[in-house]
């Protein structure tokens, strides 16, 4: 594979397509309802075969599975229901057979409280795990903001937990400790510096079985109180250094949702996401909006229009100027957290949307199924800490028109979550057999993205129409020498037209709804069109 050239990050980043599978929705291979590694594997040449070359696997560590796995019990052990350390160490291999990387997500803030450092951390005497956490020093203590657990276990303190109550924050220190707040250590008292090598040894023990890098979960949360970020930064920058001397070839990626942040600090990904900077936002809306905030304004993907596309690229702008060369920004299709962005909206505006996000530059991220267009499955109860709009979006993936959709052969009341059976709901199988498939459709943008290095993660971005208010967005691919592309999306149902002399003369490469007549943009409504420029 690639080796590490002069650049700040891994080469074959430069060139990668991630795609997120949330493992006990995707394939089971045992037939006991819940997906599995064995079942991924099976699926390797399936992944291959859309053109991708990256996996990003959800938790797949030992957990009671509060929060579906973000709540680790051991960071060492596969959990048994995904399969074993071997069939982990199985699917890095044949992975890597086929040019395909996998990365892991590694939940760096927390643990499960079932974990054993955690257990012993909660015991009345003193231990080595003592000061693993964030404990106050009695259960009386008044404790300013964060959220805190009272009357847990027999020690005589309050833990602060980062997400839901049974997630305790892992102790990495606050970056400007209150002394008369005791449970605020600095980062180099000897807790949090325990704390630190046991993520160093976490990443080793996995990058020395063969994975190729992690998604850190929470990535900004990890020291306390740090409101300019520096004392985080310092953090991630020693484990930057670690990995480029020790695995040039692995990647960090984060979730802090804040890409100029996050690559100053030391990762090469950041998302952006309907959470932290608002970019991704004006696009498909923020997250008050999707759990029914009805004052949220419109966004720009709206059948209505209405939305602003020069916000999104305002905010985007800052981020891209300021990480280019460094790092790359992340529009994924959808990830586990979020409704998918299908919901509400038909095959045919899901094809713009595609259009857009797998033609921008950066490191592209397809959630599972998006790439068959599976549908947001409304009101379904919580499963594993779901809640709100988690659930409908982690059902299981839909690769035949048969039982379970052939995810599972198990009775559908034991599967992970109910498989969308409606009459409409796509499948991988069928889709293989249509060449106007969206899954053929997103193969067909991912062979384009590989073909004309102009579209490629690291090629220029530059708008060439972006007003606000205003409908269609244009902006232009180029990587410098051999190509330049313009790719133009109207999500509204209006038709729109514009006059754009860089378009002179461009030439369709793939297109549905929109032309180019002597400089003329001319789009129907729900359109899009990619074009090769000169
Ligand atoms: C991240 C994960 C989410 C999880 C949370 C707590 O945001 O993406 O699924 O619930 O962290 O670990
Ligand atoms: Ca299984």
């Amino acid at each position: 594979m690639a080796s590490k050239t002069s650049q700040n990050y891994p080469a074959w980043l430069g060139e990668a397509v991630f795609y997120q599978v949330y493992p006990q929705s995707f394939a089971d291979s045992n037939g006991d309802g819940i997906g599995d590694l064995p079942g991924l594997i099976g699926k390797l040449d399936y992944l291959k075969s859309l053109g991708v070359s990256a996996i990003w696997l959800n938790p797949i560590f030992d957990s009671p599975m509060g929060d579906a796995g973000y709540d680790v019990r051991d960071f060492l052990k596969i959990a048994p229901r995904y399969g074993t350390n071997g069939d982990a160490r199985r699917l890095f291999r044949q992975a890597h057979a086929r040019g395909l990387r996998v990365v892991l997500d590694l939940v760096a803030g927390h643990t499960s409280v079932e974990h054993r450092w955690f257990k012993q951390s909660c015991r009345h005497t003193r231990n080595k795990y003592s000061d693993y956490y964030i404990w106050t020093p009695n259960v009386w203590t008044q404790t300013p903001k964060g959220r805190w657990i009272s009357g847990y276990g027999e020690r005589d303190g309050n833990f602060l937990t980062n997400f839901f109550w049974f997630q305790p924050a892992l102790n990495y220190g606050y970056a400007k400790p209150d002394p008369a707040r005791p449970w605020q250590q600095p980062v180099n008292a000897p807790g949090p510096r325990a704390v630190r090598r046991e993520l160093h040894n976490i990443m080793k023990f996995w990058l020395d079985a063969g994975c190729d890098g992690f998604r850190v979960d929470m990535a900004s949360s990890l020291v306390k109180e740090d409101a300019d970020g520096s004392t985080i930064r310092q953090l991630w920058a020693e484990f930057r250094g670690w990995l480029e001397r020790k695995y040039p070839q692995a990647v960090l990626i984060a979730e802090w949702c804040n890409p100029k942040q996050a690559i100053d600090a030391g990762f090469y990904v950041d998302f952006m996401i309907h959470s932290g900077e608002p970019a991704y936002n004006h696009l498909f809306g923020a997250w008050n909006r999707i759990c029914g905030d009805a004052r949220e304004p419109h966004v720009f993907f709206e059948r209505a229009g209405g939305g602003d596309i020069s916000l999104f690229l305002k905010n985007y702008m800052e981020h891209y100027q300021a990480t280019r060369g460094k790092g790359f920004i992340s529009l994924p299709t959808g990830n586990h957290d979020f409704p998918r962005l299908h919901r509400g909206r038909s095959n045919k505006e899901l094809r713009v949307i595609h259009a857009m996000l797998l033609t921008m530059p950066g490191v592209p991220f397809i959630y599972y199924g998006d790439e068959i267009g599976m549908d947001y499955m409304e009101n379904l109860p919580s499963r594993e800490g779901s809640y709100c709009n988690r659930t409908g979006t982690r059902t299981p993936m839909q690769w035949t028109p048969g039982k379970n959709k052939g995810f599972s052969t198990a009775k559908a009341r034991d599967l992970y979550l109910p498989v969308d059976n409606r009459r409409q709901s796509p499948n991988v199988d069928s889709q293989e057999k249509d060449p106007a498939s969206h899954l053929n459709f997103v193969r067909t943008l991912l062979r384009l993205r590989r073909e004309y290095p102009a579209l490629g993660n690291t090629a220029d971005f530059t708008p060439i129409y972006a007003e606000q208010g205003q409908y269609p967005f244009v902006y232009e691919r180029s990587d410098g020498r051999r190509s330049r592309l313009a790719v133009a999306v109207n999500p509204r149902l209006k038709p729109c037209s514009i006059r754009l002399p860089k378009l002179q003369n461009a030439k369709p490469l793939l297109a549905d709804g929109a032309t180019v007549e002597r400089g003329k943009l001319n789009m129907e409504g729900i359109s899009f069109g990619l074009f090769l420029l000169e």
